[in-house]
């Protein structure tokens, strides 16, 4: 029956799609090309797909329009089509409530409109607000949904609407603007938009601010202004500012991107379609969805190119009296000292000061005793202070905040003075009143921050200022964890762990470097697309390949400098690589580019000419945790041992679940952890494994990895899952545990050569202290961290815990089991 219907409707609309060509014969120009599916008045779509329609396709069958789910209900949008998920690119009345399963959308014959029926006797809204009426409609297949009139010309056109994205082929036009969405699931507006002004800058904005220049947080800084720039994305992939969009005359432009992000490979058996839109998080992002003929294969989805690195830059995301940290995979929001947050489910709220203020002296001074300040040197904010003081020391600006009624926050910072003869500069202290907006992080040394706090209620959100109070830190922890905040507020703990004596020295060191000149100020801005390097580049930057770093089981590591010696790098000639295409490489390359977390090294781009492949990383100034435990003869403290570990799993967790098709790394060991200007532990070679090995999924037939940090399945031939990392991982940590190889014949007692058996026995005798040889440790820790590392080696793969349980057991929010010994030691 319904197949008689739909057949009936087919030959009703090849009927009516001739006899309109034929009419129109004379206005082929303008008229829909006969490629297009016309859909005619009388059509109708309803989200029940048993008895209706419930979208309109392209004709390529890549886009559609209709109703989709959102939110228990529906909504009506156009989206790209994939086989597991689809990508919206717009919503029609974004802000209306979706609506249920008896609503229906009819294109009428009356009033040529398209009309939204929420259900029996509801009012009708208007989808597309046409002011002729329409007499034909078209899913285009560039994505743009359109109406027509009688004469076949465009009356409306989704392009002319849009939501938080631009397809490609799509012009954002002089004052257009670009709202995010909600969130992946709900697409009513969001917090954030992407504003294309009248002076030709394209600026991204929180949502209802002023706009003004303090609001901005990434901005084209179109120089000098220009009237009537478009954003416009090109079939190509190219994000372009454009005086006109008349591709003859493209003249005036400046790109966004360049075109070595872009793939230049040929697409066989599909198309690539480019899509730039502003991010639920704020983040304006190009991303390219290669759309395979088959519409039964995943579609791969690249990120292109990316407005902001860092989602810290973010202004807004974090509330009033609050700042974003990126300790782990995701942006947190931490509290100022002396607040707490307005709804810990709710970021974008800020924080509240929470104690009420004690009524001022008459002569208007504070009554000191019953406050204190905290420093911190780590917290910057843009707002205009009340009052700014001419100070010679921190410790002048701090007592000037203390015993001031209206002062509750101060910097105190050197400031740059131009008086038209000379520059100097001097100290001021610039006196606040809460609530603070845009606070961030900031490793500026030429600021110090203090903040007027009621004695005896610091607020824990400081990561950087922690004391070494336990109990009450774990406290206050276990508070935030049931306020569901766990995998993100996390990642502080490792710092609570490494504790005030480590932050310091980090933030010290840090700001050495800077005031050196290493990092410079390219640690946010960098482009977040992979650079393409001739050879010969990279010859130069190498000297000849001179330096060597070291060799690793891909080839051997180069020191070079790029940017006239401005930036180190890493340089890895790869060799014994497989056969992969140029092709397959790159694809590669673009998917251990897009990784993007603290504890991977970074990609910075990569050569691949005839069969040279190199690749070119971040240079990692303190070598490797094998150095650092097996070489070293000071050793490293256990606190810092245990940041580590916990450093590295989240690096793997990373790998395992962040990213968009999990990695799987195969060789983890300590050779390749390496550690950052500021000690921070990174992993790398991860996505090589497969350059060599294309089907991880399948059974290895060549074994991967290093003896001693191979997990048990690689000689069984069985397949290789996660959780092959997960084994390497437990020896590492038995490894970090007690400075020492896993295997390791130099030592007095037989039984202790091979490290996990002889961790075992410690652990069935309860003698773990045998095992740090007397060091001072903390042995609840030193217990956990043993148990976990048992767990991660036990033979049997579905054993082992995930790097998810990993990670939350070493930060101590989950316990820990008894774990069984391993059998194979
Ligand atoms: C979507 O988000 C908006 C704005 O936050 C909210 O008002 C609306 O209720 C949400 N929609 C649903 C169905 O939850
Ligand atoms: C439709 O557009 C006209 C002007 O083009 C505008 O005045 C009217 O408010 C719009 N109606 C709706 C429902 O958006
Ligand atoms: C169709 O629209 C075009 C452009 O808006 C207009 O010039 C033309 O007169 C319209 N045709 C009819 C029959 O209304
Ligand atoms: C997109 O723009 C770039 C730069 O102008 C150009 O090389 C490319 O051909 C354009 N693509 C198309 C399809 O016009
Ligand atoms: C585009 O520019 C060319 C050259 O200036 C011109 O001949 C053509 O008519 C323009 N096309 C449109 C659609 O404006
Ligand atoms: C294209 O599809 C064919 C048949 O499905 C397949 O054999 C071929 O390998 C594919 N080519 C590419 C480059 O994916
Ligand atoms: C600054 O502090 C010093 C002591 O640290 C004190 O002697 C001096 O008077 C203070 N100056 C001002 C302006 O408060
Ligand atoms: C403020 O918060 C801190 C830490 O969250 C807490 O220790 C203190 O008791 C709170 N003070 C008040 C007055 O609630």
């Amino acid at each position: 029956m319904a197949s008689a219907t739909f057949i009936f409707l087919l030959i009703v609309l090849s009927i009516s799609l001739t006899s309109l060509i034929g009419e129109s014969a004379t206005q082929t120009k303008k008229a829909a090309s006969s490629k297009d599916k016309l859909i005619l008045p009388g059509s109708s779509l309803s989200p029940m797909i048993s008895t209706h329609k419930s979208s309109w396709p392209s004709p390529s069958g890549n886009f559609e329009f209709g109703f989709y789910e959102e939110q228990h209900g529906f909504a009506i949008g156009i989206w790209l089509v994939g086989a597991d998920e689809r990508t919206v690119v717009w919503t029609a009345n974004r802000d209306d409530p979706p609506v249920n399963s008896n609503a229906e959308l009819v294109f009428t014959t009356s009033s040529g409109k398209l009309l939204l029926r929420s259900g029996k006797g509801e009012e009708k809204r208007v989808i597309a607000n046409t002011t002729s009426s329409a007499s034909s409609a078209s899913m285009l297949d560039s994505g743009n949904f359109v109406l027509r009139n009688s004469t076949s010309d465009i009356i409306w056109e989704s392009f002319n609407h849009p939501t938080d994205t631009i397809l490609q082929g799509q012009v954002l036009p002089t004052l257009g603007q670009l709202f995010s969405s909600v969130s992946d699931t709900n697409h009513s507006t969001g917090r954030y938009h992407l504003w294309m002004q009248a002076d030709g800058n394209l600026v991204l904005y929180p949502a209802n601010t002023e706009d003004s220049s303090e609001d901005a947080y990434w901005a084209t800084n179109t120089w000098p202004p220009k009237d009537n720039l478009n954003l416009y994305l090109n079939s190509t992939g190219l994000l372009s500012l454009v005086e006109t969009t008349n591709t003859s005359e493209l003249l005036d432009y400046s790109y966004l991107n360049d075109e070595s992000s872009l793939s230049k490979d040929k697409v066989v058996n599909g198309t690539v379609i480019y899509r730039a839109t502003v991010n639920a998080d704020g983040n304006f992002k190009l991303y390219s969805h290669l759309v395979n003929k088959k519409k039964k294969d995943p579609q791969d989805v690249f990120e292109v190119w990316s407005a902001l690195r860092n989602p810290c830059e973010v202004k807004g995301r974090c509330g009033l009296n609050s700042y974003c940290t990126l300790n782990d995979v995701q942006p947190n929001c931490v509290c100022l000292p002396g607040t707490e947050y307005a709804d810990p489910d709710r970021w974008s709220l800020g924080c509240l000061r929470n104690y009420s203020k004690i009524e001022c002296e008459s002569d208007g001074k504070e009554k000191v005793k019953f406050y204190k300040i905290i420093k911190t040197e780590t917290i910057n904010w843009e707002a205009t202070p009340y009052v700014e003081l001419q100070m010679s020391t921190e410790e002048n600006c701090s007592n000037s905040c203390l015993e001031d009624c209206n002062c509750e926050a101060a910097m105190f910072e050197l400031n740059d003075i131009h008086d038209g003869i000379d520059n100097y500069n001097r100290y001021v202290c610039r006196k606040q009143k809460l609530p603070l907006s845009y606070v961030k992080r900031d490793f500026d040394s030429r600021k110090t921050a203090f903040f007027k706090v009621r004695k005896g209620s610091e607020n824990t959100g400081s990561t950087e200022k922690r004391s070494k109070d336990d109990a009450t830190d774990k406290k206050v922890l276990i508070q935030i964890i049931v306020l569901a905040l766990c995998s993100i507020v996390l990642s502080c703990v490792a710092l609570v762990i490494s504790g005030f004596y480590f932050a310091k020295i980090r933030v010290l060191r840090y700001k050495k470097l800077r005031d050196d000149g290493i990092l410079g100020n390219t640690t946010h801005q960098e482009e977040v697309t992979l650079r393409v390097f001739s050879y010969n580049e990279l010859k130069r930057a190498t000297n000849g390949f001179k330096e060597e770093l070291g060799k690793g089981s891909f080839g051997a590591v180069y020191k070079g400098s790029l940017n006239k010696g401005k930036k180190l790098v890493a340089v890895k000639r790869l060799e014994k690589l497989g056969e992969e295409g140029e092709r397959e490489f790159r694809a590669e390359m673009r998917a251990i580019g897009r990784t993007n977390h603290k504890n991977l090294v970074r990609l910075f781009g990569y050569c691949a000419e005839g069969s040279r492949r190199v690749l070119v990383y971040e240079y990692m100034s303190n070598g490797s945790l094998a150095d650092l435990l097996f070489k070293n003869a000071m050793g490293i403290g256990w606190e810092e041992r245990v940041r580590i570990a916990v450093d590295v799993a989240r690096g793997i967790l990373y790998l395992h679940e962040e990213c968009k098709v999990p990695i799987i790394h195969c060789d983890i060991k300590p050779q390749n952890i390496l550690m950052d200007e500021v000690w921070s532990a990174k992993i790398s070679d991860f996505g090589l494994a497969k350059l060599l090995m294309p089907d991880q999924t399948r059974t290895f037939t060549v074994i991967r990895g290093t003896r001693g940090y191979m997990a048990p399945e690689w000689h069984k031939n069985t397949p290789i899952s996660v959780k092959a990392d997960v084994y390497s991982y437990g020896i590492v940590l038995l490894e970090i545990v007690c400075c020492r190889r896993n295997f390791d014949a130099n030592v007095s007692d037989a039984d202790e050569i091979v490290l996990s058996s002889w961790v075992c026995k410690c652990f069935a005798a309860r003698e773990l202290k045998k095992l740090v040889n007397g060091e001072e440790v903390d042995n609840k820790t030193l217990e956990n961290v043993v148990k976990v590392a048992l767990w991660c080696i036990q033979d049997e793969p579905a054993l082992r815990p995930s790097m998810k349980s990993v990670v939350l057991m070493l930060e101590g929010i989950t316990d820990v089991a008894i774990p069984p010994c391993p059998t194979s030691t």
